[in-house]
C-alpha cells in the first residue's frame, strides 16, 4: 500500500478501520467529519480526486468559520445582554433614588396644604375658603418643586383646567382606578417610570389622592348653595363634585429631566 500521507501527526489520526471504510466507498459525511483524515487520505484510496479531497478541506474551513461566528454571535449576545442588564440596573438604581425625592416632596406638599386647608376652614365659611384654595393652592403645588422638580396635581376630573392630565398621566390614573377596583388601597398607590422625550430622559411620579370627609364641603355632591355659587363663577367647568369618601379623587404629578 503506498500512502501519500502529508505529515507524520496526520497519519495517527486516520484509524485502519477510516482507511478500510474509505477505500469502500468514501462517504463524504465520515470525511467531513473527521477533516484531517480527509485530507491525509490519498486520492486513491478513496477513488476521490484532489480536486474533490480539496473541496471538502475547503467546505470544512468554511463550516469552521461559520462555527466560530456562531459562537461570537453567542458571545456578543452575552455581551449585549450584560451591558443591557447593567444599563437597566443603573436605571432602577436612579429609578429608586428619584422615586425616594418625590416621595418626601408629595409627603411635604400633602401636609403643607392640609395645614393651609385646616386653618382656612378654621378662619373663614367655605364659600370664602374656596376663593382661598383657588389663590394659595396652586402656589403651595408649584413652590413644592425645586431643584429641577416640577410639581402638580392633576385628576381626570378636574376642577382647574390646568390640571387636566397629559396623556401618561391619564393612562397612570386609569391605571390607579383599576388598582383600586382589585382591592388596592388608595394610601400608598404610586407609580414611576423613567420616559425618553425629545428633550431626554424624563423621570416621572405620580401618587394617588383619595377623597376624605373633609373635602366633601367642596368636593361632594350635596354642596351649600353658597359654595356652589362659588365655584361656578371660579370655576364654570368644575367636574370635581360628586365625590365620596374613599373615592380616587387625582393624584400628584412630579417631573424632572434627568439628562441636559
Ligand atoms: C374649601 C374648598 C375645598 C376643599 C374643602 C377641598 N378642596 Fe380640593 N380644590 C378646591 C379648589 C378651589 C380647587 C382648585 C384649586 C386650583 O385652582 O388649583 C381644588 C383642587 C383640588 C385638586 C386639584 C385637581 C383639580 O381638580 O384641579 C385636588 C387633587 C383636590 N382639590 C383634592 C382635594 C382633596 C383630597 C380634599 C380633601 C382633603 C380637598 N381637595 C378639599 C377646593 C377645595
Amino acid at each position: 500500500m503506498s500512502h501519500h500521507f502529508r505529515s507524520p501527526q496526520v497519519i495517527e489520526n486516520v484509524s485502519k478501520e477510516e482507511i478500510s471504510l474509505c477505500n469502500e466507498k468514501c462517504p463524504a459525511q465520515r470525511i467531513f467529519r473527521n477533516p484531517a483524515s480527509a485530507a491525509a487520505i490519498d486520492s486513491n484510496h478513496c477513488n476521490m480526486s484532489e480536486n474533490q479531497n480539496r473541496l471538502l478541506a475547503f467546505e470544512f474551513i468554511a463550516q469552521q468559520i461559520m462555527y466560530s461566528k456562531a459562537t461570537s454571535i453567542v458571545f456578543l449576545t452575552i455581551l449585549c445582554f450584560c451591558a443591557n442588564a447593567a444599563a437597566a440596573s443603573a436605571e432602577s438604581e436612579e429609578l429608586k433614588r428619584y422615586t425616594e425625592q418625590a416621595r418626601e416632596i408629595v409627603s411635604k406638599l400633602g401636609q403643607s396644604l392640609k395645614t393651609t386647608l385646616k386653618q382656612t376652614l378654621k378662619k373663614e365659611n367655605t364659600a370664602r375658603a374656596v376663593e382661598t384654595c383657588h389663590i394659595k393652592a396652586p402656589d403651595i403645588v408649584a413652590d413644592a418643586g425645586n431643584h429641577g422638580w416640577d410639581v402638580r396635581r392633576t385628576s381626570l376630573k378636574v376642577r382647574n383646567l390646568e390640571d387636566a392630565p397629559d396623556k401618561w398621566e391619564a393612562a397612570v390614573l386609569d391605571d390607579f382606578a383599576k388598582r383600586k377596583a382589585a382591592g388596592e388601597p388608595i394610601a400608598g398607590m404610586e407609580f414611576a417610570q423613567i420616559i425618553t422625550t425629545d428633550k431626554g430622559r424624563r423621570f416621572r411620579y405620580m401618587k394617588a389622592i383619595g377623597i376624605r370627609k373633609v373635602c366633601l364641603k367642596c368636593h361632594g355632591s350635596d354642596l351649600r348653595s353658597d359654595v356652589l355659587k362659588q365655584l361656578d363663577s371660579l370655576y364654570p367647568f368644575d367636574q370635581a363634585t360628586g365625590f365620596e369618601p374613599g373615592d380616587l379623587r387625582g393624584a400628584y404629578s412630579l417631573s424632572r429631566i434627568l439628562d441636559e
